[in-house]
């Protein structure tokens, strides 16, 4: 059995095809781009959002092989719900469909499956099936995969201001004793290190409210490849575009210590 839990991104795979490169720890990316995807061919956007769940199911092999130890996307905004009707049901559907094939490969793969986003608003069955995913893969100690769906980062920090609030109430925080630390413990993110690196695809310049409080000292890198285009070179580049970064976090640069 531990045999069979040995997958990639923690068995004798994990880091190669780096090219010698520092991997990042935690890789965050915004999977943007669907919908022009599609246009370009004449196709239905639905048709982009297919491709790009093609895209991530192999993303998600190539970062666990690569060594990757968390690996964040945002698939879902919760100012998605504005669009069409009919594309929304398309990506539900989408959702239900790769949640239970994510389930076997995150299994075979020793893949941690996580959510992160506001889940009450999903119909029952798809609720149910996110935390079969969770409860399932839980104990997997390979990479941790990380879905943000339905989520918002005002969203996000709105629920742990409001829980804070309650507990202060009932007594069990007290106001001096919310830190930078607290405050992280009571976002979705509790317990996840920040992102290393910020991937967002399809070039379009801003953060659409993703992760506003973790991306604080992040390295963003923003192609113009459209997601469902997204492949282990492009990935690649990100990273060696990271390994040339110098990460200062505020204070003064190596070179004149
Ligand atoms: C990203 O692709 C997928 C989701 C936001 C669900 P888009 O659907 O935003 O694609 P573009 O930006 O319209 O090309
Ligand atoms: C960001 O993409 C959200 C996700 C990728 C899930 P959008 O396409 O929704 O972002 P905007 O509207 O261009 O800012
Ligand atoms: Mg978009």
């Amino acid at each position: 059995m531990a045999e069979e839990k040995k997958g990639i991104g923690f068995g004798e795979n994990a880091g190669s095809g780096t090219d010698g490169l520092t991997v990042p720890a935690h890789v965050a990316m915004i999977l943007d781009g669907n919908g022009r995807w599609a246009k370009k061919r004449g196709l239905p956007r639905q048709m982009g959002h297919k491709k790009g769940c093609e895209t991530l199911e192999e993303m998600i092999e190539i970062c666990a092989e690569m060594g990757i130890r968390y690996l964040t996307v945002y698939a879902f905004s919760t100012e998605n719900w504005r669009r069409p009707q009919d594309e929304v049901g398309a990506l539900m559907q989408l959702f239900r469909y790769y949640a239970k094939r994510l389930l076997k490969r995150a299994k075979k793969s020793n893949v941690r499956v996580k959510m992160i986003g506001e889940k009450r608003r999903f119909s029952p069955d798809l609720i149910e099936a996110i935390d079969l995913l969770e409860r399932e893969t839980k104990d997997n100690t390979g990479m941790t995969f990380i879905f943000a769906v339905n989520y918002g980062a005002r969203d996000e920090i709105t629920r742990a201001v409001r829980h804070m609030a309650e507990d202060c109430k009932a007594g069990t925080l007290k106001p001096e004793e919310i830190t930078e630390a607290c405050v992280s413990s009571y976002l979705d993110t509790a317990g996840i290190p920040d992102p290393d690196l910020l991937i967002r695809t399809s070039g379009e310049l801003r953060l659409s409210n993703f992760l506003l409080w973790q991306l604080a000292y992040s390295e963003f890198y923003i192609t113009d490849c459209l997601w469902p285009d997204f492949n282990r070179e492009e990935l690649l580049s990100a990273i060696r575009q990271y390994n040339k970064r110098e990460r200062r976090f505020g204070g003064v640069s190596a070179a004149v210590k």
